[in-house]
């Protein structure tokens, strides 16, 4: 059954709409290397939350090998992704059409890492999401966010233009740390993304751990 897209705007995330590809393309020349630094390896099975054209999504699908469940609430960029992870002649276990807060009801097993890039920010119950994280990582999975750092937009310019979400949008590493600590994660690692963005990765804490 395909949702009504009105439906689906009221939906999505606030300021999380897929950025134009001239400009994302300049920003991100090597999502590979960005998905291989957050810790991403063959053999794991890994969530592409609000993965969006597919940008980072054909790159992983070809590192795990297909391992991949790719998840957007918008039909069209799924399909968009789906052409991009053919192109390359890749492939992903699963596309899965649904809002990100559904997530523990529609992934059918534990995973090794959910990956969620430049949709962070505009999660309005954050707490609940990672929660929801939570729930489908296999215990002592990872959890990776690759956000904007907390700069002025107008600092943020890419191809001659401010480019990102609001400047009040963006969050400093440490207050993502806080939002998914409190669910049950410790930090793993963060790492720079130059020019602007930072990732974060988080294990999931088991009660043995405390
Ligand atoms: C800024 S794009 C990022 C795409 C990709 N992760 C990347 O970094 O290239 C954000 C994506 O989140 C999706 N999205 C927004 N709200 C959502 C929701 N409630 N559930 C699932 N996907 C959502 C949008 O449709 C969009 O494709």
């Amino acid at each position: 059954m395909k949702l009504d897209p009105n439906a689906v705007q009221k939906k999505l995330f606030p300021a999380t709409t897929m950025p134009d590809p001239a400009w994302w393309h300049t920003l991100w020349p090597h999502p590979e290397g960005v998905i291989r630094a957050l810790g991403i390896r063959p053999g794991m099975t890994v969530v592409d939350l609000c993965c969006g054209d597919g940008y980072f999504t054909a790159p992983l699908a070809a590192l795990v090998e297909g391992k991949v469940y790719a998840v957007d609430l918008d039909s069209a960029m799924l399909e968009r992704a789906r052409a991009e992870v053919e192109r390359i002649d890749a492939s992903v276990k699963q596309w899965i059409c649904v809002d990100a807060r559904d997530l523990s009801r529609l992934v059918p097993e534990a995973v090794d890492f959910v990956l969620i890039a430049n949709t962070f920010h505009g999660i309005p119950d954050k707490t609940a999401m990672a929660r929801g994280v939570r729930a489908v990582l296999k215990p002592g999975g990872r959890f990776g966010i690759v956000n904007w750092h907390q700069l002025p937009r107008e600092q943020t310019v890419i191809l001659g233009q401010p480019r990102g979400p609001k400047t009040e949008m963006r969050m400093s590493p440490e207050q993502v740390q806080d939002v998914v600590e409190s669910v049950g994660f410790e930090l793993e690692q963060f790492v720079q993304f130059p020019p602007f963005h930072y990732g974060a990765v988080f294990r999931r804490k088991e009660e043995k751990d405390a």
